[in-house]
């Protein structure tokens, strides 16, 4: 592997500055003691960590109890994560807080709105009344299908106060997507807007949400937020006005108490099928890892303004724009729009704007703007920032080293975290003031956390060397299991390595004991961040009556990280051309929604297949990448249509 090649020719070490380590929640001394607990003994480790930072209304009688590949945490205590979010800032030694922003919201077109924690918590309650009163109950699940608008956030922590799994779905994806969703999670009730900005304009979301609910007939109500005062359809008896019905809601709501394992949240991902995963989160174990990571790695202070970029429609902004860090009591920035509206340096304005101190991101937006230069960020007064994170995919150490020089003006350090839908909360960081870091590795585990690195046959690679990344133990925010679906739960992730859980990485371990992650080694693709599965854009492919065949792979691309080509053998009937690229690229948005949308298109009569009909991707993503087709070939069942492959070039 090339990356693995260039990434270990990295000598460059940045250590923690004395300055920063004296402030840190987390020094040196801490960590490593905690380094040595969580090792030895990680059941103790995360009691310790669940006692220190989470509220319990009843404490647990057994820290762990793990059946392979059932775990459960905290059993038998009970919590409320929207309680630990809001209550607990209001009261006792907290109750400043009350009129400290919990939320800075700026929206696309420039208004912004700021909700304190005594302000979050009435729209919370009142939110929560409303749901009830549409007849939710604990346990029911509820779909939330909106903007990055701050009701989106009191609708989440509304579902958690009443035991309400809620299931977001991010607001790029198309009807289809949002109807299967929905029909798999067997949601009750809708949120949407009537739209959202983006790129300066509105887009719709209500027409889309009637659009889904014509195949959803387990939805009873919808209750749609005004943004952007389009006209929307409204059904009677159905569709309901967020204002309408908050106006007299009542604004207390006690928060229910709930058994450490109640559900959360359901959070769609894309594995290796054409069918989305319902990850699974739970309560107290998910808020303890959450709550603790981002007092550890983001270092969190009540004078901090805190802002992750990420989209609340993903793990990332599930975990650190919402739980995480308003279970610390901080201030959390969200914004609705593109990074690039009104100009192209809304972000380092956002940054100016509200004293941003702690940053984090994902590296295909940091090499998006080392594209646009450095006159953008330097134009503006950068210096309330104190800490930059990225998460979501490798970093090129080139990429990081403009983070920190061009960014973080060399003072902020860098922490770069790896971790997954799956796993809830980060499990690889650095922590700011204790570890060296070195640009293009996630350094080492947290603590609690049991990552390895694992060969073919399921032996630990000692020290230094390469393979499978997993977690030889559990942990309290790891996923409970693929909605209603055990078997896939157990075979996906469990069934490649005994009792050990199987991340779908590979990863490289240095002298130091560093992690530096490669990427997916199975059939899923990483798109600016974001998991799409190769089974899902070529079942997208096939649904369209042109198409007899396809192959999906990702070819690396600079700025998006990896780029989507699709090979297609057409029907007979079909008419290969720009015009029918142009359909299918479409056909593809509108099945999955844009993100998924193919870079590029290529007709072939036939698809490289092995004898037993597998068809052969390390060929194709070499073709796609423009590489020497390289490895072996001998069980290629028809050697022409490597040849015809390569002439397919679309241009
Ligand atoms: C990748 C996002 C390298 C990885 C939180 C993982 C990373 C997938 C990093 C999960 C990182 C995430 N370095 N790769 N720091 N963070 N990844 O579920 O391939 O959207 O398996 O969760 O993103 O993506 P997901």
């Amino acid at each position: 592997m090339p990356d693995i090649e260039s990434l270990l020719k990295e000598k460059r070490t940045f250590k923690p500055s004395p300055e920063f380590s004296r402030q840190a929640n987390w020094n040196k001394r801490t960590t490593n003691e905690y380094r040595k607990l969580g090792a030895k003994n990680p059941t103790r480790f995360w009691a310790k960590m669940a006692r220190e930072n989470v509220e319990w209304f009843t404490p647990w009688k057994k820290v762990l109890d793990w059946k392979p590949p059932f775990a459960k945490w905290f059993v038998g205590a009970k919590t409320n994560v929207s309680y630990n979010c809001l209550d607990r800032h209001l009261e006792g030694e907290n109750a400043w807080r009350r009129n400290k922003a919990a939320i800075i919201w700026e929206g696309e077109p420039g208004d912004s709105r700021v909700l304190t924690y005594a302000e979050l918590h009435r729209e919370v309650c009142r939110f929560a009344n409303v749901l009830k009163a549409r007849g939710v109950k604990k346990g029911d699940r509820v779909c939330l299908y909106m903007p990055m608008i701050p009701e989106l956030a009191i609708a989440m922590l509304a579902c958690s106060r009443i035991g309400a799994p809620h299931s977001i779905v991010f607001g790029g994806f198309s009807a289809e997507a949002l109807a299967d969703r929905i029909n798999d999670a067997q949601a009750k009730l809708v949120v949407t807007a009537d739209g959202g900005y983006r790129k300066g304009t509105a887009f719709a979301l209500k027409t889309t949400v009637d659009a889904a609910l014509e195949k959803t007939p387990c939805v009873e109500t919808t209750i749609v937020v005004k943004r952007t005062g389009e006209p929307v359809a409204f059904r009677s008896g159905r569709d309901l006005w967020w204002h309408e019905v908050m106006a007299d809601a009542s604004t207390r709501c006690p928060a229910a108490k709930l058994d450490a394992e109640h559900p959360l949240f359901i959070l769609y991902t894309s594995g290796t099928t054409g069918n989305p995963k319902g990850i699974l989160h739970t309560t107290g174990g998910y808020l303890t890892h959450v709550t603790t990571t981002f007092k550890a790695i983001f270092d969190i202070k009540d004078e901090d303004v805190y802002w992750c970029t990420a989209d609340i429609g993903w793990i990332t902004g599930h975990s650190y724009v919402v739980y995480g860090p308003l279970s610390n009591g901080a201030t959390t920035v969200m914004y609705e729009g593109t990074p690039t509206h009104p100009g192209p340096d809304r972000w380092w304005s956002l940054i100016e704007k509200w004293g941003i101190s702690i940053f984090y991101t994902a590296p295909t937006a940091i090499r998006t703007f080392i594209r646009l230069g450095d006159e953008l960020p330097k134009a503006h007064d950068l210096s309330s920032l104190r800490l930059l994170g990225t998460v979501g995919e490798p970093i090129n150490p080139e990429a990081w080293m403009w983070y920190h020089r061009v960014i973080g003006r060399r003072r902020c350090p860098i922490v770069d975290t790896w971790w997954q839908t799956e796993t809830g909360g980060i499990m690889i960081s650095a922590i700011p003031g204790a570890v060296e870091t070195k640009p293009g590795s996630a350094t080492l585990p947290f603590p609690g956390i049991h990552a390895d690195i694992f060969d073919e046959e399921g032996k630990a690679v000692k020290g230094e060397g390469g393979g499978f990344l997993v977690v030889t133990h559990p942990w309290p925010g790891m996923l409970r299991g693929i909605w209603g679906d055990k078997k896939r739960y157990k075979e996906t992730y469990w069934g490649k390595y005994k009792d050990t859980y199987f991340a779908g990485d590979g990863a490289h371990r240095d002298k130091a004991g560093y992690f530096w992650i490669m990427g997916r080694i199975d059939d899923v693709m990483n798109i600016s961040g974001h998991r799409i599965g190769t089974m899902e854009v070529e079942s997208a492919l096939v649904s369209s009556p042109d198409v007899a065949e396809a192959a999906v792979v990702g070819r690396p691309d600079e700025i998006t990280g990896t780029a989507i080509v699709a090979f297609v053998s057409p029907k007979d009937t079909a008419k290969p051309g720009p015009d029918l690229v142009d359909r299918l690229k479409r056909h593809v948005a509108q099945e999955i929604g844009a993100i998924a949308r193919p870079a590029e298109i290529r007709f072939t009569n036939a698809l490289p297949k092995t004898r037993s009909g597998k068809i052969m991707r390390r060929l194709l993503r070499d073709i796609a990448s423009g590489r020497e087709v390289a490895g072996d070939t001998s069980t290629l069942e028809d050697f022409s249509v490597l040849a015809r492959l390569r002439e397919s070039e679309e241009d």
